[in-house]
């Protein structure tokens, strides 16, 4: 390759260490994951980032009520964090915490920078404010909600101070241009409409400090104005590519990382889409940085039917997700979520049936069924060595072109980040494969000595087909493709960056060694009770 290869950033929300990870951060965390494991392959230049937002009020009043530090907590948390990310074999490139010094050295500058453009200003706030949101609710809103949190239903509360200003409102027009220019900036098209309603309602300017809490970064000099903590937060996104940072200092963050700037996606929940749409892009403009390339906010995971809450206990927490792991395999966990997942603007029921379902049918009677199939008859009928492809042609099924279809429409999903449709166009192929199977009957063939190199071809387009669709499918499923690979004779590197050259039709050589292994995903009989 001459060229080189187009960077590619992708980014998660920084979690609350206030809080133990659930099934909601484990999908958003898992959406980056897929989608950086195919740009990787596909031979991008990807850097995936995640990490913990741990400053603000409510880790102060969570670690007081442990009668721990924050930064306790915040340590105790962010490690529980990072166990899950290994636990779910995500590969990001870095984690990132907000106590970092590389992160807050950074955030100081910047807004040093914004005090000096008059971008941030000191004044009087008074007004209500959603304490779980960390939020400033305008009048109008607030009484809307009758005083009480859109969120979490709780008590609005009146507050009164002395705080510094991001001046919002001088970006007013600026971001109407950008909404105007750059349609697919906040996708979904539902969370667009959204946020245009809020430019709509036109915006006020935003208190970026508060004196009630001590937990943050201070305004240089001034040790009682602590940052609001979703400025600090959002800094992330550029803190870990050292935008902040001056040429030469080279010790906090590896040099070199500013290539990755602006993002291609920041993929969010859709609580927190006023923060990104509308306060961040408007701070890059103050700093006069690039933006984000889109804004993706998916809806929320609900747990059988109900909205989850602490209340009523029904939570996909931890060791929910890890009885679904010990159970149906971690990749089947990941291909659930990737498939069913709320990427579009409504909400999703995580529900045990739905689960089964989705396993049996695309995983054990359809991904991991016809690779057995295949691999068996080829063991069978050619002492298990891939047989020559041979000419024979069947109407209806053109493999090159049907794989070549298959492979554009998946990147160009990817792309998208419309992963569900992504997986559809491999596993289309798989069902493509039984409907072969269906149509020329191998079995029978093998039975007329005749028919032997009809036989060869038909077990080769199979195989064939299957290897491009597992090169597709690897990204959301990596351990169950790894073993697919050994089965179908496959030295593969994923990190190569190589995937469209291994999707290329004829790839698998005559002779490669063919080997039964394990059934991929047995399939599954609910045994529960609960589930019938
Ligand atoms: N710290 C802020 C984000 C700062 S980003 C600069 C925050 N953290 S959070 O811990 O509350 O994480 C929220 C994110 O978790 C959501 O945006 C979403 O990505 C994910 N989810 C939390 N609950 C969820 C569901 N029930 N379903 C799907 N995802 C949800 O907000």
């Amino acid at each position: 390759m001459s060229a080189s290869p187009r960077p590619f950033y992708i980014t998660t929300p920084i979690y609350y260490v206030n809080d133990r990870p659930h099934i909601g951060h484990s999908y958003t965390t898992t959406v980056c994951d897929v989608a950086a494991r195919f740009h990787r392959f596909l031979g991008l230049d990807v850097f995936f980032l995640t990490g913990t937002d741990e400053h603000g009020i409510k880790v102060e009043k969570s670690a007081a009520e442990r009668g721990v530090s924050p930064q306790a907590l915040a340590d105790e948390n962010a490690a529980e964090f990072q166990r899950v990310l290994r636990m779910l074999d995500f590969t990001n490139d870095d984690f990132i915490r907000t106590t970092q010094r590389r992160h807050t050295l950074q955030v100081e500058r910047f807004v040093q920078r914004l005090i000096a453009s008059g971008d941030i200003y000191l004044g009087q706030y008074e007004g209500w404010y959603d304490e779980g949101q960390e939020e400033f609710v305008p009048d109008t809103r607030a009484k809307d909600q009758e005083y009480k949190s859109a969120v979490s239903g709780r008590p609005l509360v009146r507050m009164r101070e002395e705080n510094y200003f991001f001046r919002l409102s001088a970006y007013q027009q600026r971001l109407e241009d950008l909404y105007r220019e750059q349609p697919e900036f906040v996708r979904p098209e539902a969370r667009r409409n959204e946020m245009l309603g809020r430019l709509r309602d036109g915006l006020t300017d935003v208190p970026v400090t508060r004196t009630s809490f001590s937990w943050g970064i201070s305004i240089p000099g001034q040790d009682k104005h602590v940052l609001w903590v979703w400025l600090d937060a959002l800094s992330n996104y550029v803190t870990a590519l050292g935008i902040g940072l001056e040429p030469g200092e080279t010790d906090l963050v590896p040099p070199g990382r500013a290539r990755f700037w602006p993002a291609d996606y920041h993929v969010i929940g859709k609580e927190i889409l006023f923060f990104h749409a509308i306060f961040w892009p408007a701070m890059l403009m103050a700093l006069d940085l690039p933006l984000p390339r889109c804004i993706y906010a998916h809806s929320f995971w609900i747990s059988e039917g109900r909205k989850m809450s602490k209340s009523l206990g029904n939570f996909i927490d931890l060791p929910t997700i890890q009885g679904y792991i010990d159970s149906f395999s971690l990749d089947a966990f990941r291909w659930f979520l990737i498939t069913q997942g709320p990427l579009g603007s409504t909400d999703t029921d995580f529900a045990r049936t739905k689960f089964i379902e989705v396993y049996n049918s695309d995983l054990a009677n359809t991904l991991g069924n016809s690779l057995s199939r295949v691999v068996n008859m080829i063991g069978k009928y050619f002492d298990g060595r891939a047989p020559r492809p041979g000419g024979f042609a069947v109407s209806g099924f053109d493999w090159p072109a049907l794989t070549n279809a298959a492979v554009d429409a998946a990147i160009a999903s990817m792309a998208r980040l419309e992963l569900s449709e992504a997986m559809g166009s491999a596993l289309g192929l798989v069902r493509q494969v039984d409907s072969f199977i269906d149509a020329t009957r191998p079995f029978t063939m093998a039975k007329d000595e005749s028919k032997r190199e009809e036989l060869a071809a038909v077990l080769y387009q199979c195989a064939e087909a299957l290897r491009i669709a597992s090169v597709l499918l690897w990204c959301a499923m990596p351990n169950k493709i790894e073993q697919a690979w050994r089965m179908l004779g496959q030295n593969i590197d994923p990190t190569a960056g190589n995937l469209r050259d291994l999707c290329r039709w004829g790839g698998l050589k005559a002779g490669t060694a063919v080997v039964k292994g394990e059934a991929l995903f047995p399939r599954f009989a609910d045994t529960e009770p609960s589930a019938q």
